[in-house]
């Protein structure tokens, strides 16, 4: 791997449990009078609840307060859970989601700043630092990928590209040109640029970029190997969602790439029984739920994220990491009652050899019962290969793995459609509404 330098971390990146433990205490019965003093919905979910900001004596006692999901955030839209008059939000972005009206974030200009610093904190322990050319691909606008790693890396020091999303010609000829250190980018997007550089017949291990960010869509480690030899580079891994911030929520280590450490200064994370809301103990898989610590125009307590994951003990950094998202439990598949979710497909779809490492799940109800079509296509170099026998090698493997039966269509290479801009789309759901 190509080489980076060390340092410069904030204090409380390396302070010891019990420093961080009290600074969050006290923030987080500050935020949490925060929004039950602003935010009309808080103070009555609160008081519903029988709780008050009070109760909140020591970390454990979060476990008494009301969770906050999505559907609270909608049906306050736009500007209902804000904490501060609007003429305070100096932002607004919005997550588009599927069905109904989209989720609004503001930020108040405080926030920004935590949010730029945050960023800036991701990107060191990435390995950047100033003076890098940083290459931002993640979508500008109301997403809050390009914006959210653009202030980040301004604020580090490096010189960003705001290249934005899609365009792949023009991305590569500006690689090319200038010659980035970074690349910030989701991974599906990185596999097409590789992809189009081997097409004209470029060698992607040439590049400039060392490092790349890597976030808004679960990605496996089969994938980080990928990438990682594709194009000798580092791949990290970044997480944040909109609701709580936006990218830089937590943030992998170059040197252990042991899952991203979540910035617990800013955001207290507890892992719940999906089913029940329990909290579960460290290391336990479940979904991750996040209280803000120190947002001012949006404060969220117990955000319930979907994301399924654990929580990891500190190792870099004093804070604790989260494993790599399994995936969310909105794309969970229950096929004849067995679980499935795209990131398993993912790991053994890579492990293959001879396939490209894209694929898509498509989901079916032809009687009663959901049936599962795996696609997946041949890597150029293979594309004479026997498909039929690949693809009921790959079938049985599956079942194997997963103990899911599903049915396997190996296609030529390039047959399956890429996702240019935003995130790759995994599952396409056919079942009847
Ligand atoms: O995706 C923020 C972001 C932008 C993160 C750029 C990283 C890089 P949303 O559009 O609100 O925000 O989507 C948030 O994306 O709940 C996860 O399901 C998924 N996600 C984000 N990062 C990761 C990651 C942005 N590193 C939702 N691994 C989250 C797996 C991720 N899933």
């Amino acid at each position: 791997m190509k080489a980076t330098t060390r340092g410069g971390l904030d204090a409380i990146e390396h302070a010891s449990r019990d420093e961080l433990q009290a600074l969050q205490l006290q923030r987080l019965q500050s935020s949490l009078r925060h929004a039950y003093d602003k935010v009309p919905h808080t103070r009555a979910a609160f008081d519903a609840a029988g709780v008050h900001p009070s109760d909140c004596r020591q970390l454990a006692d979060l476990a008494k307060f009301p969770f906050t999901t999505k559907a609270d955030l909608r049906a306050n839209y736009p500007f209902g859970m804000f904490a501060v008059p609007r003429q305070q939000l100096v932002r607004l972005h919005a997550s588009s989601g599927t069905t109904g009206k989209p989720t609004v974030v503001g930020y108040t200009q405080g926030d920004i700043d935590t949010w730029a610093h945050l960023v800036a904190r991701s990107i060191h322990a990435s390995g950047g630092r100033a003076g890098d050319i940083v290459h931002v691909a993640y979508g500008y606008g109301l997403f809050t990928g390009g914006l959210g790693a653009h202030y980040g890396a301004e604020k580090l020091g490096c010189t960003v590209v705001p290249m934005g999303g899609g365009q792949t010609e023009k991305q590569l000829q500006l690689i090319e040109d200038f010659r980035p250190d970074l690349i910030m980018v989701t991974p599906s997007y990185m596999q097409v640029l590789i992809e189009e550089m081997r097409r004209r017949g470029q060698d992607p291990r040439r590049m400039s970029i060392r490092t790349g960010i890597f976030g808004a869509e679960p990605w496996t480690e089969a994938m980080r190997r990928e990438i990682e030899q594709a194009a000798d580079i580092d791949a990290v891994d970044i997480y944040g969602l909109s609701e709580v911030m936006g990218p830089g929520v937590a943030n992998e280590c170059i040197e252990s790439k042991d899952g991203p450490v979540i910035w617990e200064d800013h955001f207290y994370p507890e892992i719940v029984d999906p089913e029940t809301g329990a909290v579960l103990p460290d290391g336990e898989e479940g979904e991750l739920v996040f209280t803000t610590l120190t947002k001012e125009a949006l404060p969220v307590v117990r955000y319930r994220t979907r994301d399924l994951t654990r929580l990891l003990p500190p190792t870099a950094r004093s804070m604790r990491r989260m494993g790599k998202i399994v995936g969310r439990s909105d794309d969970m598949l229950i096929i004849r009652g067995v679980n499935l979710f795209p990131t398993q497909i993912e790991e053994i779809v890579l492990q293959h050899g001879r396939l490209s490492g894209q694929y898509q799940l498509v989901v079916t109800r032809p009687a009663l019962l959901d049936e599962v079509e795996v696609r997946c296509e041949l890597a150029a170099e293979f594309r004479n290969d026997d498909r039929d026998a690949l693809a009921h090698e790959l079938q049985q493997r599956i079942k194997a793995l997963t103990g899911v039966s599903t049915a396997v269509d190996v296609g030529l290479p390039e047959s399956i459609e890429r996702t240019l801009v935003g995130k790759a789309r995994r599952v396409v759901d056919q079942r009847p509404r």
